[in-house]
């Protein structure tokens, strides 16, 4: 697939993602989904990737929101189908992805754009970003996963104040409430992005997926996490990389992974 709204990428085992519609903010029309499902889905299951570096071109926005433009004359069913779709293919398969996906927030995460951060495994953001979800601002509710992935991250109480009050947060705000791991100055920004994807690219592979499954287990409400654990666990003793890990610090070197 040729892509038009979006840059990828790949260096260093890391795939850099960038939403590439800096004239709009990089709101999210239906073609740059359909580019992020199509890029998301090619490196959950390439080789060569072993991270995945989600950004925005510019310096002004990371994502802007789902764009406005397209969903002003929708009604209730084509307004569910929208959130339905981008779910699937977009915001759960980023999360599902067994390559851990970091965002880096280098501006406005605004409403799809926040849940698009929120989607990713880990977030950094600039001290300049702005976060927010101004759904409600709109008529509207988040509908990319906003409002369950911000209540896991800050819990209920902060969850509502921010979607019922429609404000921006800073990213100083974001990281004291745990909504962002990291802020860092722009110029640093990218760099910090990728020292965290440096380190998790020297672990384990399979091991990263199935502490991804495991993690991911603890907000679904369909399974049991502690069982998920005990079965990815036990999975993990079936690898090569596990035989590999183990061996390389019996011998005092560097493991060497090869994702078997
Ligand atoms: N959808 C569609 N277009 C968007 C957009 C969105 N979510 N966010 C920004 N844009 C477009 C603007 O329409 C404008 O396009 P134009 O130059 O063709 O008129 C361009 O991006 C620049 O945005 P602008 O609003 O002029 O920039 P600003 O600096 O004045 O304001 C924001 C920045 C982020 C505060 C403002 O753009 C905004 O509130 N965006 C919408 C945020 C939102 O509600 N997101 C949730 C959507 S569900």
């Amino acid at each position: 697939m040729t892509y038009q709204h979006i840059l990828s990428e790949l260096k260093d085992q890391v795939l850099y993602v960038t939403i590439n519609r800096e004239q709009k903010l990089n709101a999210l029309n239906k073609e740059t989904l359909a580019e992020l499902a199509d890029v998301i889905a090619f490196a959950a299951v390439n080789d060569e990737v072993r991270g995945i570096l989600l950004t925005g071109a510019g310096e002004k926005a990371f994502v802007a929101g789902a764009d406005i433009a397209e969903f002003a004359d929708y009604n209730g069913q084509q307004g569910e189908e929208l959130a339905r779709k981008g779910q699937e293919s977009v915001f759960n398969a980023i999360a599902n992805c067994p390559k851990p996906v970091v965002a880096a927030i280098n501006g406005f995460a605004l409403g799809g754009g926040l849940e698009l951060a929120m989607a990713c495994h880990i977030r950094v953001a600039s001290d300049h970003a702005r976060l927010g979800l101004p759904e409600t601002s709109l008529g509207l509710i988040p509908g990319y996963g906003g409002t369950q992935r911000l209540t896991q991250l800050v819990g209920k109480g902060r969850a509502l104040e921010m979607i019922c009050t429609a404000d921006m947060i800073t990213a100083a705000q974001a990281e004291s409430i745990g909504l962002v791991n990291a802020v860092v100055p722009q110029g640093e920004l990218m760099a910090k992005a990728e020292s965290l994807l440096a380190k998790i690219t020297l672990r384990a592979p399979l091991a990263i997926a199935a502490a991804i499954k495991a993690v991911n287990a603890a907000a679904g409400s369909d399974e049991n996490g502690f069982e998920k654990e005990i079965e990815e666990f036990g999975k993990c003793f079936n690898t090569l990389d596990f035989k590999e890990g183990t061996l390389a610090f019996l011998e005092k070197r560097k493991p060497v992974f090869t994702a078997k």
